[in-house]
């Protein structure tokens, strides 16, 4: 990004978004913008470098047409990534309903599970990453304009 980018930061929550602004302040970054959206409305900029997302397009139904929004707004070469939890296939069935049990204070449920992110990255852009971490519970997807 560089001293001359430019870093966008969206969130549902306010709350979210104020502990963003903590740490932005307490870096001393300021070319740091925050926005209140709910992703399935937020309007991306144009020529975007690069999109990444933790731990959230899950909580999205629309995960397809987000993700399809996002490819579209990055110039060439520019990179998506996410990163997220996802069904560990290799897990017995009864094992996955532990991640799903510890994360349901936070509305997870085993229909998230059946959302697939990274097959939306595979048809909206290239490919160029690909990894699974603990067992294949946690996915990095990177894909490229
Ligand atoms: C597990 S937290 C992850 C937060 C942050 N990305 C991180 O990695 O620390 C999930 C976040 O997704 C946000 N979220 C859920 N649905 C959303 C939506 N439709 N649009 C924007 N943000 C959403 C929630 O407000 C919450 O902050």
């Amino acid at each position: 990004m560089g001293l001359e980018g430019r870093l966008i930061g969206v969130d549902l929550t306010e709350e979210m978004l104020a502990g963003a602004r903590g740490r932005a302040d307490a870096a001393g970054w300021n070319n740091v913008e925050l926005v209140q959206s709910d992703a399935t409305k937020y309007e991306f900029p144009e020529n975007v470098a690069a999109i990444m997302c933790t731990f959230a397009i899950i909580h999205m139904p629309e995960v397809d047409a987000i993700i399809r929004r996002a490819a579209a707004s990055l110039r060439p070469g520019g990179r998506l990534v996410i990163l997220g939890m996802k069904e560990p296939t290799a897990w017995p069935r009864w094992m996955v309903r532990v991640p799903l049990w510890l994360t349901r204070p936070y509305g997870v449920s085993a229909e998230y599970l059946r959302r697939r992110p990274w097959e939306s990255v595979a048809s909206h852009l290239r490919v160029v990453g690909f990894r699974e971490f603990y067992w294949g519970l946690i996915y990095l997807s990177v894909g490229e304009a």
